[in-house]
C-alpha cells in the first residue's frame, strides 16, 4: 500500500542544515496499523508530514499502491490521506457534525448518508449524537475534541491515515478507551493508519508494526511480539523497559532434560553408607533429602570420600544454601543459575520432594536437542 524509500529531510541550509529524517525505508500494508515512536525530535512528525507533502522530501520516494507521490497532485493527496494534528485542528467555527464532514461533503457524499454516518460514528465513540452534533469545538472538553479529530479522520473514506500523538492530551483511562475504540474501527473500516506516539504502552497496545526512530532512523520495525522477544539492541531494550521485555523465548522447563531419578539418600545416613551407595548406583551425586522427603542438599562423590572415614552424617557435609530449582523454571533461567552459582542442581516439585538433576552437561546437551528440534521444524 505504501512503500518509504531513502527518505530523507535536511533542514536548512550549509551549516546551518538539519538532518531531520536520514534514510529511512518502510513498507506499509493494506489495513495495517503501523505505529512511529521515539524521543522527541527524532522525525516522526517529518516523516508523517513527507507523506502528504506538508514537508517536502529532500531526497527518497514515498510511493503509495505504487505510484510515487511525486507525481500526484498535491490537492488531491491530502484529500486521499487523511492527517489528524498533533493538536487536533478542529475547525473552531464548523459544528462538530461539520467537521466530522468535511472530507465527505469535499468528496460529494450523499448530505442524508453523511449525517447518518456521523450520528453513527459520534456513537461508536460514546457521544450522544443529539447533544453533541450541533456543538462548536470549543464546548467540548479536550479528550472529546480529540475523539472527534479522530473520527473525522475514521468518518473519510480515505484508506490511509496518518495521526499524530491523537491522544496526547487524554487522561489514562480515556486514552485506552478511545485506543480500544480507535482499533475497533480501524479493523472493521479496514484503514491503514500511521500512528506517532511517546507512548510505548501505547504503541504495544494499538500497532501491528512498531517502528522505532532515534536520530531520523529507523533503530527497529517490528510487531509488537517480536520487539518485546527479541530487541535489536540495547536502545531497543532500554526504550521498551525490561519491565516489558518478554523472558527469553525459550519457555521449555528444565522438567525435559534433567536426569532422573537420582540417588535420594536420608540427611542423617552416615557418608560412609552414602559413599557405599554411590558406588553401587555409580552415582556422582546425592540427593539427600529430610523425613518428609523434601530436599536439603546435595552432596557428590568427592566430597564424601574425604569424610568417610569418620562417622559424620551429610548433615555435617552439607554446607551452603540448598541448590535446587522448580520443575518449572524454564531451561533458560536454570541455565543462569548454573552458569553463575552451581554445577549442578536439584530439581524439585512443588513440595520440595527431588524429582530429578541437571549439571550443565545435561542442560547444554537439552539445549542442543532443543535447537535441532526448532530447526529441523
Ligand atoms: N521546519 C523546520 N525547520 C527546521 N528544523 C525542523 C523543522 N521541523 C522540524 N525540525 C527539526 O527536525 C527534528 C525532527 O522534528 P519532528 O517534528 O519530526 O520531531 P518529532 O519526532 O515529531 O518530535 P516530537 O515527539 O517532539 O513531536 C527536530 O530536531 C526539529 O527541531
Ligand atoms: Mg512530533
Amino acid at each position: 500500500m505504501l512503500e518509504i524509500k531513502n527518505l530523507t529531510k535536511v533542514f536548512g541550509e550549509g551549516e546551518d542544515s538539519f538532518v531531520a529524517v536520514n534514510k529511512i525505508n518502510l513498507k506499509v500494508n493494506q489495513g495495517e496499523f503501523v505505529v512511529l515512536i521515539g524521543p522527541s525530535g527524532c522525525g516522526k512528525t517529518t516523516t508523517l508530514k513527507m507523506i502528504n507533502h506538508l514537508v517536502e522530501p529532500t531526497s527518497g520516494d514515498i510511493l503509495i499502491n505504487g505510484t510515487s507521490t511525486k507525481e500526484k497532485n498535491v490537492v488531491e493527496l491530502r484529500r486521499a490521506i487523511g492527517y489528524v494534528i498533533q493538536n487536533i485542528g478542529l475547525f473552531p467555527h464548523l459544528t462538530i457534525a461539520a467537521n466530522v464532514e468535511i472530507v465527505p461533503k469535499l468528496n460529494k457524499m450523499d448530505k442524508v448518508k453523511r449525517r447518518k454516518k456521523t450520528f453513527e460514528l459520534l456513537e461508536m465513540v460514546g457521544l450522544d449524537p443529539d447533544i453533541y452534533a450541533n456543538r462548536y469545538p470549543t464546548e467540548l472538553s479536550g479528550g472529546q475534541q480529540q475523539r472527534i479529530g479522530v473520527l473525522r479522520a475514521l468518518a473519510a473514506d480515505q484508506d490511509l491515515i496518518l495521526m499524530d500523538e491523537p491522544f496526547g492530551a487524554l487522561d489514562p483511562i480515556t486514552r485506552v478507551q478511545l485506543q480500544d475504540e480507535m482499533k475497533d474501527l480501524q479493523k472493521r473500516l479496514d484503514k491503514t493508519i500511521i500512528f506517532v506516539t511517546h507512548d510505548i504502552d501505547e504503541a504495544i497496545k494499538v500497532a501491528d508494526k512498531i517502528v522505532l526512530m532515534k536520530d531520523g532512523k529507523i533503530v527497529q520495525a517490528a510487531s509488537p511480539k517480536e520487539m518485546l522477544k527479541e530487541p535489536a539492541n540495547e536502545y531497543v531494550r532500554e526504550f521498551i523497559g525490561e519491565e516489558r521485555l518478554v523472558p527469553e523465548p525459550d519457555t521449555t522447563p528444565v522438567s525435559e532434560v534433567m536426569v532422573l531419578e537420582p540417588l535420594i539418600v536420608n540427611i542423617d545416613s552416615t557418608a560412609k553408607n552414602v559413599f557405599k551407595k554411590m558406588q553401587k548406583y555409580s552415582a556422582d551425586i546425592a540427593v539427600a533429602v529430610d523425613d518428609n522427603k523434601r530436599f536439603t542438599g546435595l552432596v557428590s562423590a568427592n566430597q564424601i570420600q574425604i569424610q568417610q572415614r569418620k562417622n559424620t552424617t551429610l548433615q555435617q557435609i552439607i554446607q551452603g544454601k540448598p541448590q535446587s530449582v522448580r520443575s518449572n523454571t524454564t531451561i533458560r533461567d536454570a541455565a543462569e543459575t548454573l552458569a553463575n552459582e552451581t554445577r549442578v542442581l536439584c530439581v524439585v516439585d512443588k513440595k520440595q520432594r527431588p524429582v530429578g538433576l541437571v549439571s550443565r552437561t545435561t542442560l547444554l546437551r537439552g539445549i542442543v536437542d532443543i535447537w535441532d528440534e526448532s530447526n529441523a521444524g
